[in-house]
């Protein structure tokens, strides 16, 4: 076994001491070489942060091959028709499309989240902020995921696509078991549970259009089933998608965000002093809180074109490509002191959002919920402390704390 060998066989999403704290396993990844192949996925794996960088704004890969392909054409199976709901509610995310059709849904979609739309929700933020933060303080000694970030960044989504408040737990159940599928180890009780939670999902959505159609209120969903009776050329199955994308991805990034960022602050607390005392602004610490321990670790690309060669490996039509943005984000050719977690760091352009076509769509809105959460916590909670070392969800992709149990002096 070579010494590369020996360390990508510790890469392993499996074992609880990885997950627990990836990032010695990822550094040593990333100084060993800019790409290996994952013995168990198959995946060409990049490391580096330039190669990662270029890679998501390079045209001739894609999140999707079957716009150009058939599964046969790139040597893969037919999806497993057991996973049909799940497939079904992703064939019109936008993470699943390439231009033309992701052109055409990402321009309508932007528009409701330009940063002008953005600031105008900030009231909006700050008065679900203080009712979750009341409650909090209330308690004195609280779980920020369940008793905070879960409810917060819900009500946040749910007031911009025009969800019900009420049905949040339902919505969250949902997302929380379909996001699974998107790990690289899962059994298959995970994916008949993520199945079922896509077709009820499906079914929910379908009559919350039905239901706007009848009532307009001029918020997201409303405004997408506008466009289609217009005779514009989004369809009921696009629309779904679109509202499941936006509510899955819009929610579970955003709390994890939240936990490892305020572990991450927890645990350097002289960095929590720089932001309770003002002497490094919400804003700044937010991108520290995204790029120190990213809520999401890997993403994928196909490779759409012959020729690509990325870090000196040339692949072949239909190829995948991963990469691996906890390793990226530490990489110190592009963050100097890179381990270390520096609230005053002030660097944006990480890559915790992507970039490229793909870039989130909901980074502006991501950026303001964390923000107005962090100033609220630091105002409100200056002496806030750890009650007890969180753990992490034994999923790899999805990186977020099971809990985070604080409390106020
Ligand atoms: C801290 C929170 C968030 C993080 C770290 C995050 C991260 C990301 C990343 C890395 C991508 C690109 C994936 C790729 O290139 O393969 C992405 C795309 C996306 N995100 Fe986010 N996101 C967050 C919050 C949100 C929110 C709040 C929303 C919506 C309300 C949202 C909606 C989306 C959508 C719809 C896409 C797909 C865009 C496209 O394919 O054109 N995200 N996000």
């Amino acid at each position: 076994m070579t010494n590369l060998d020996s360390i990508v066989a510790r890469f392993d999403v499996d074992d609880p001491a990885f997950i627990a704290d990836p990032y010695p396993v990822l550094n040593e990844l990333r100084e060993a070489t800019p790409i290996f192949l994952n013995p168990n996925t198959g995946q060409w794996t990049l490391t580096r942060f330039q190669d990662v960088f270029e890679t998501l704004r390079d045209r001739r890969l894609g999140r999707s091959y079957s716009h150009l392909f058939t599964h046969a054409e790139v040597g893969k199976p037919e999806p497993d028709p057991r996973w049909a709901a799940f497939h079904q509610h992703e064939r019109w995310s936008l993470l699943c499309l390439e231009p033309p059709d992701h052109t055409r849904l990402r321009r309508l979609v932007s528009k409701v989240f330009t940063p002008r739309a953005v600031t105008a929700l900030r009231p909006a933020l700050a008065g679900f902020s203080e009712e979750l933060l009341d409650r909090c303080a209330d308690l004195g000694e609280f779980d920020l995921l369940a008793d905070y970030a879960q409810p917060y960044s819900v009500a946040v989504i749910c007031s911009m696509l025009g969800v019900p408040r009420s049905d949040t737990q339902l919505l969250l159940d949902w997302s929380h078991a379909i996001v699974k599928m998107y790990e690289l180890s899962t059994s298959e009780a995970v994916r008949v549970a993520a199945n079922q939670a896509a077709a009820d999902y499906t079914d929910y959505t379908k009559a919350l259009i039905a239901e706007k159609r009848r009532s307009p209120d001029g918020l997201l969903i409303s405004e997408l089933v506008r466009v289609e009776d217009e005779g514009d050329t989004l369809s009921e199955d696009e629309i779904v998608s679109t509202t499941m994308v936006l509510l899955e991805a819009g929610h579970e990034a955003t709390v994890n965000t939240l936990g490892n960022g305020m572990r991450a602050f927890m645990h350097h607390p002289q960095e929590w002093r720089r932001v309770v005392d003002g002497d490094v602004d919400t804003k700044t610490a937010v991108e520290e809180m995204l790029r120190w321990d990213s809520p999401l670790q890997l993403f994928e690309r196909w490779v759409l074109e012959p020729g690509v060669e990325i870090a000196g490996q040339t692949f072949e039509v239909g190829q995948e490509v991963a990469m691996l943005f906890g390793a990226a984000e530490r990489d110190p050719r592009r963050f100097a002191g890179a381990d270390t977690f520096d609230a005053g760091r002030g660097d944006p352009a990480h890559i915790a959002f992507g970039g490229g076509i793909h870039f989130c769509v909901g980074a502006p809105l991501a950026r303001q919920e964390i923000e107005v959460s962090l100033a609220g916590l630091a105002k409100r909670f200056p002496g806030l402390r750890l009650v007890e070392e969180p753990s992490y969800h034994p999923t790899f992709v999805i990186r977020g704390l099971t809990a985070l149990r604080l409390a106020t002096p």
